[in-house]
């Protein structure tokens, strides 16, 4: 279809069009800007003008229709409506006070903690893009631990034409806090920074596993980090919001994002010889995490040679189970109230 054709097709689509917007996404749209690159240089440029001309026009149109889609969506006030001053009050359904969610109580005082420690605290998202859930994270394209992540996608794409996604970890925002906080560096100060938000996962659900989960993720950066100081910042944490001194184990593990990388367990506390909670281990994983990964710095733009960091990513539902004793995963999301006024 040449440019003059496809430009009528387009302008009636927008005229018929509740969501005109959305023509902008076109299939057609995305196979000019393709063919750009294919065509010889001296063509290049005026066929790029064409198609700029093409989508000027395109977005003037959807200016029009949306301004007439807008006007029409408005309806007059009828103020001859009957309305009666005297007649009887709807009976309110009888209520109590309600209270703070336990996972809500307890994200607040992870935070307290962190911030006393000098993290600052941010905030996550509900949907991202696979740049920043594999890419940044240095699991390129077709990278085989990208399958570990048992992702819900959107039918929705990003601008590169992939699905976008619930994010399956807090680890999405490492690259956004790292580009955000970076001047720090340069300023003699650290990154140190929290994210305790939402993580989504197509889960096989159990006792310890949920499809829709908190984690806590915590990101330092400053010169000569080491696994020490990542260490003993989360047996402080742990020690700090259980209270007494704890049991921990750490063992190496794999994750794209950190090397080394390592897996955080507390000693199971529901039994002394395992028991199916701990999945008879006697320990309860409770968080991954590791050194953070060159490639993840320098994506960020930060100078690998010069600073190192570490980087973890906790359950906080697992962290309140074992505060409380609470056997089974599935309660805190079950908006069971016998359970909820418990806390
Ligand atoms: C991660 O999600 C990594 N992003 C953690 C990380 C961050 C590593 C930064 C290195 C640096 P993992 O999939 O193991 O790793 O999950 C981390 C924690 O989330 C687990 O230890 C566990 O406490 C919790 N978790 C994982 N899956 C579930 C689930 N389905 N239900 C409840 N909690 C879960």
């Amino acid at each position: 279809m040449d440019i003059e054709t496809l430009k009528n097709t387009l302008l009636q689509r927008v005229g018929e069009s509740k969501t005109p917007n959305e023509i902008l996404k076109a299939a057609e749209f995305r196979e000019l800007y393709a063919k750009i690159p294919t065509l010889a240089p001296e063509e290049r440029g005026p066929f790029g003008r064409q198609v700029n001309e093409l989508k000027q026009a395109i977005e003037a149109a959807i200016q029009a229709r949306e301004a007439t889609l807008e006007e029409s969506s408005i309806r007059p006030i009828d103020v001859t409506a009957p309305f009666d001053v005297n007649a009887k009050q709807p009976t309110l359904l009888p209520s109590e006070n309600g209270t703070t969610h336990p996972l809500m109580q307890e994200i607040q005082l992870v935070s307290d903690i962190f911030n006393r420690m000098g993290f600052v605290t941010e905030e996550s998202r509900e949907i991202d893009d696979q740049y920043h859930m594999f890419e940044t994270l240095n699991f390129p394209k077709g990278h085989p631990a990208r399958d570990d992540y048992d992702t819900f996608m959107t039918i929705e794409t990003d601008k590169d034409g992939d699905p976008l996604i619930a994010p399956a970890h807090t680890s999405t925002m490492q690259n956004r806090t790292l580009v955000k906080y970076r001047d720090n560096l340069a300023n003699d100060e650290a990154i140190a920074a929290i994210v305790p938000d939402r993580v989504f996962r197509n889960e096989d659900l159990d006792a310890r596993h949920e499809h829709t989960f908190y984690q806590v993720e915590g990101i330092y950066v400053a010169k000569g980090v080491n696994v020490g100081n990542l260490v003993a910042t989360l047996q402080a944490f742990l020690e700090e919001y259980y209270g007494r001194a704890l049991k921990t184990r750490v063992n190496p593990f794999y994750f794209p994002f950190t090397e080394p990388s390592f897996e955080f367990s507390l000693e199971c506390p529901f039994c002394e010889d395992g028991c199916s909670i701990c999945s008879q281990s006697k320990w309860i994983e409770l968080l991954g995490c590791g050194m953070i990964h060159p490639n993840v710095l320098k994506a960020a733009g930060i100078d690998s040679n010069e600073y190192t960091g570490f980087a973890f990513g906790c359950g906080i539902d697992r962290l309140v189970m074992m505060k409380y004793g609470i056997e089974d995963i599935r309660h805190l999301e079950s908006s069971k109230l016998n359970f909820l006024r418990q806390f």
